[in-house]
């Protein structure tokens, strides 16, 4: 049965080629002929001619910076990359139009407390109410709620995930960049660590950063990486 069907299937897509070939003869259009025979070989083939990117994440904590974070937006966007913004609540209140930039051009913005509050043993409301204000913040300036959180230094606790529907969002690539300013090792350090799925942390609010962010985003295209949002690593 199986066989049977699998015939009937290649003849329908052996004839739409023909017709499409003959098609392409008939309109006389140049090159014409490859292009057909390079489209029949591929429905035959039954394979993906084109090798698929690899992916990879660029995160930004602590912004939105009112100046360096715009310079990384323009970068970004001439280079075709998408990034995730974990923004600060009291810096996403000062600057919502930089916010809203964030989300009109295609990347991510999740939350990284209101004023970055590190979890402690006897800060958990406290934490709680940074995360919610700055949710609710956020909301306001996009109209989305945010569904992804990056605690600063990495404290969370796993209860908030259910409590407010949030994934927290780590990192596998650290290359301190908010201890150096020495942009080609930033650079380095990012580059011999890439890898398919990685997630580089790095941070919009100096000048250095931005720098190193956009010469990387250089370099690993060149190597077949392709930038998306942390979502599209997290859920593949
Ligand atoms: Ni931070």
């Amino acid at each position: 049965m199986m066989k049977v069907r699998k015939r009937i299937v290649t003849s329908v897509m052996i004839l739409a080629a023909a017709v499409f070939v003959s098609g392409m003869f008939l309109a006389g259009r140049n090159g014409g002929f490859t292009d057909a025979a390079a489209y029949i070989a591929c429905m035959i083939d039954g394979e993906e001619t084109v090798e698929s990117p690899k992916k990879i994440a660029l995160t930004f904590d602590d912004g939105p910076h009112p100046y360096y974070t715009e310079q990384l937006l323009d970068g970004l966007k001439e280079r075709g990359a998408k990034a995730s913004f974990f923004v600060m609540g009291k810096q996403a209140e000062a600057y919502p139009e930089i916010v809203l930039r964030m989300q009109e051009e295609g990347h991510l913005i999740g939350n990284h407390t209101y004023s970055h509050l590190q979890l402690g043993k006897g800060n958990r409301e406290t934490f709680k109410s940074e995360l919610i204000r700055t949710n609710e913040l956020l909301l306001q300036i996009t109209g989305e709620e945010p569904q992804y959180v990056r605690p600063p230094y990495g404290s969370w606790d796993k209860s908030f995930e259910s409590e407010l529907t949030m994934i927290p969002v780590l990192w596998t690539i650290d290359p301190m960049d908010w201890c150096s300013s020495d942009v080609s090792g930033i650079v380095q350090k990012v580059a011999k660590k890439a890898k398919e799925n990685g997630v580089i942390l790095m941070h919009d609010e100096y000048k250095s950063s931005v720098t190193a962010a956009l010469e990387i985003v250089d370099i690993l295209q060149k190597e077949g990486y392709e930038f998306v949002t942390v979502d599209e690593i997290l859920f593949d």
